[in-house]
């Protein structure tokens, strides 16, 4: 077992490797990989930088150069439903492209020929997500995110991805990630803290809470992995 933590800017990861303290760093493909050992079980982390590109390669390398053979992702996101506020942690069930569209075609958003608009996420690790959520007494939402190439700072923006994909939050890296672990057979487990609300004040919201919502994104997941390696010690 070879658990990968990632994220997409380095404050994403940096609360992980702060509680890591030691760990290797290995450059690779033009990016950092930081591998420790943690209660006995490796880890790879790294942040991959903004977007479906990079986050692609960082996910792909992570699980073909690193041997990953599950993937976390922890960040931050903005909110579309109006009960995530700032702060609010959200749980990825499924993920699309809301930047895709082929519709010229007489294709859906989100799809292409051979692809499906949503990639599904691990059951298993949602299951332990609630469980890691009533022993930590926080409250985590479930939801639809929406991924694209594009920081959404716009009402209108926001109201057309909520309602085309029903989705919940959005952010630029989850649907590639999820695409990635889903052809590679890699379980994986997508998880954001929320930033901001997407609409006109985004980039100011982002700015002032992107290291808080990352801090408690981060610590989910830590404790998220504590969990996979209770579960796999029994
Ligand atoms: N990540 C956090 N907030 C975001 C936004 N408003 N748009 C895209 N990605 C984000």
């Amino acid at each position: 077992m070879k658990i990968a933590i990632m994220g997409a800017m380095p404050e994403e990861i940096a609360p992980i490797l702060k509680k890591l303290g030691n760990y290797t760093t290995t450059e690779y493909a033009k990016n950092k990989y930081y591998e420790a050992s943690y209660k006995g079980v490796d880890l790879v982390i790294a942040y991959s930088k903004i977007g479906k590109v990079f986050s692609t390669l960082t996910a792909t390398t992570m699980i073909e150069h690193f041997s990953a053979t599950q993937l976390l992702f922890s960040g931050v996101a903005g909110a579309i439903s109006p009960s995530l506020k700032v702060g609010d942690l959200i749980v990825a069930t499924k993920l699309s492209q809301h930047d895709l569209d082929i519709t010229a075609f007489g294709h859906p958003f989100g799809f292409v020929p051979e692809g499906a608009v949503f990639v599904e996420a691990d059951k298993s690790m949602i299951e332990l997500s609630k469980e890691v959520a009533l022993d930590m007494g926080k409250i985590v939402q479930e939801g639809i995110i929406a991924t694209g190439d594009q920081f959404v700072a716009n009402e209108e923006r926001k109201n057309w991805i909520g309602s085309t994909f029903g989705a919940d939050a959005l952010e630029m890296e989850g649907a590639s990630v999820a695409v990635v672990c889903d052809a590679l057979n890699v379980p994986f487990f997508i998880l954001r803290a929320i930033s901001d609300a997407a609409d006109m004040d985004a980039s100011f919201s982002f700015d002032a809470f992107l290291e808080t919502s990352a801090v408690e994104s981060a610590e989910f997941v830590m404790k998220m992995v504590d969990k996979i390696l209770d579960k796999n010690a029994k």
